[in-house]
């Protein structure tokens, strides 16, 4: 269910914000247009249901979103994702989970979680730039299933192969967006070309 999305501006823009020398400010804003790029895509198939609609001259029908959006950012480098399609998306509802990969085992250890209730009549859109091994997004999946969600997407900048791969075999329904699949991991389980730490380069804590 993997879907890439193309775009001249995106490609352009996640070429910059790969680049090692693109200072954190810049990063954030880079990764905040690549999503805003992403949005059309990643929601091109979402329910609409017909309405009337009075115009200042008569009354017409028009189209509206039949079940509120819930953007779901992994914290932390989901964040500046999140931007991105709040800015295209200003009414959509905010969970967040917070997940960080133990750097020994490569798995995912959960620290936060808080989401609106209407997280089972909602479509949900889980928000993370990076799918290395695939294990953060397996798990972020899990727990809104857990919590209630039924209509689930997966949104990241960067994929690794691997991680496609474990994340479709543990959700085979679930869509995935990405505006790149890269080549491979590394043995420390991160991708390559890639981007480095997403997190670091968002928030300047790397070395
Ligand atoms: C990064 C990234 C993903 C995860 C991907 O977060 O944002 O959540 O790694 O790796 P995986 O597919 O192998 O699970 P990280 O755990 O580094 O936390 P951070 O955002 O707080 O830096
Ligand atoms: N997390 C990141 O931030 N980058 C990677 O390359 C892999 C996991």
């Amino acid at each position: 269910m993997l879907q890439t999305i193309h775009h001249p501006l995106l490609a352009d823009e996640l070429t910059r914000l790969r680049d090692v020398s693109c200072p954190s400010a810049e990063f954030r804003q880079r990764v905040r247009r690549v999503a805003s790029l992403m949005v059309p895509a990643v929601t091109a198939d979402l329910e609409t249901q017909v309405v009337p609609c009075n115009t200042p001259l008569e009354i017409t029908s028009g189209a509206k979103l039949k079940r509120g959006i819930i953007l779901v950012p992994v914290l932390r480098a989901g964040l500046a994702f999140l931007d991105g399609f709040l800015d295209l998306i200003p009414h959509a509802a905010v969970a967040h989970i917070g997940l960080a990969r133990n750097e020994k085992t490569l798995l995912p250890e959960s620290y936060y979680m808080k989401h609106p209730p209407s997280l089972g009549d909602s479509d949900v859109i889980v928000l993370d730039p990076m799918l290395a091994t695939g294990g953060s997004a397996v798990e972020a999946v899990r727990r809104l299933r857990e919590a209630g969600a039924r209509s689930l997407r997966f949104a990241c900048l960067v994929a690794a192969p691997e991680g496609v791969a474990t994340l479709e075999a543990a959700c085979p329904e679930l869509p995935v967006f990405a505006a790149a699949v890269d080549r491979c991991l590394n043995e420390c389980g991160y991708i390559l070309p890639g981007l480095g730490d997403a997190g670091d380069r968002m928030f300047g804590t790397g070395l």
